[in-house]
């Protein structure tokens, strides 16, 4: 399939989708479709596609001029082929280690992805990972962190929770904030939602210590709350200068806000999933977060199906070099 025709056809998901506002250039999803030479359609002229960012995409035509002026958002030095993330073996994961995560009379092979790539975001967030850009290591982050006074949750919270993991990893996970026993601990990802995360790592053949943890949020929000958009403001670079430094192949956002976060929208987590976004040219896969997944096992099957598909994307990337 051409480029144009793979375009064509993605704008026709978003509008199917009821997305809005195409960023760089204003078109509108009628507007950019006419362009490809579709007909057809229903959309309103105020349905616009978001966070389509064409000069970030492989099927895109030419940059617009801003990200064609926009530098380069990755500081860190670049990443050397490593053989760190073994691929996935011919065979299915053990039918053990995917118990949690779907039933093993289930089909464990979804339907591939109809398009990749081409749903972006990142720089045009306010502040991006600019305050934190000199940070030059996930130490150095950490330490920066211990003494954050950016937001008042570090008031209330025991203990930071960084991140944790590969610094060097292939496949990046990003959650929302420290629960109780985070904050306890200082590590994310340690409580019963914790241990399911660790399961669905496991049922695509990888180990906690091969990939990156990380919250949008650094300190616990009292109570649990859901996090303030103050403070996903003021956290969220911390996560931005993380993803840089530790380059992964593949991101994966569990539940509502690390996905909004990460893709600069409000689209419900019901229609972000299932399908191959791109973070800042990193491909970006959505998940229901695991605490929801131990509250509602309908989602089971999404969530597997979800974390296949970024397994998948793993193992392109893995044996294209990149
Ligand atoms: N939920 C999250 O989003 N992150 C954690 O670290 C723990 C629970």
């Amino acid at each position: 399939m051409d480029a144009r025709e793979s375009l064509r056809r993605y704008l026709e998901q978003r509008r199917d989708l009821g997305e809005s506002e195409l960023v760089l250039d204003s078109l509108s999803v009628e507007e950019a479709l006419r362009l490809l030479g579709a007909t057809g359609g229903g959309s309103t002229p105020s349905q616009r596609v978001s966070h389509v960012r064409p000069s970030q995409t492989s099927a895109a035509p030419t940059p617009p001029a801003d990200t064609a002026a926009r530098p380069a958002t990755r500081a860190a030095p670049a990443k050397p082929t490593k053989p760190a993330t073994p691929a996935a073996p011919a065979a299915p994961p053990a039918r053990e280690a995917l118990t949690m995560i779907t039933e093993p009379s289930e089909p464990t092979t979804p339907a591939p992805a109809q398009l990749s790539a081409l749903v972006v975001g990142g720089g045009s967030r306010p502040g991006g990972a600019e305050p934190f850009a000199q940070l030059q290591s996930l130490e150095e982050i950490a330490a920066t962190i211990a003494g954050c006074r950016r937001c008042p949750l570090y008031a209330t919270a025991i203990n930071p929770v960084p991140g944790t993991g590969n610094p060097d990893a292939d496949f990046m996970i990003v959650g929302e904030a420290p629960g109780a026993n985070e904050d306890a601990q200082g590590v994310p990802f340690v409580g019963q939602a914790g241990q399911l995360l660790t399961k669905i790592i496991e049922a695509i053949n990888l180990r906690r210590d091969d990939v990156f943890i990380a919250n949008v949020l650094k300190h616990r929000p009292p109570g649990n709350r859901n996090p303030e958009p103050a403070e996903v403001t003021a956290c969220s670079p911390y996560l931005i200068r993380q993803i840089e430094l530790v380059r992964p192949k593949v991101l994966l956002a569990l539940g509502t806000f690390a996905a909004q976060t990460l893709l600069e929208t409000k689209l419900t987590i019901g229609k972000l999933r299932g399908q191959e976004h791109r973070y800042n040219g990193v491909p970006l896969v959505v998940t229901y977060h695991p605490a929801a997944l131990l509250r509602n096992p309908a989602w089971k099957r999404p969530t597997w199906e979800d974390v296949q598909l970024a397994r998948r994307i793993l193992d392109r990337a893995l044996a294209a070099g990149a």
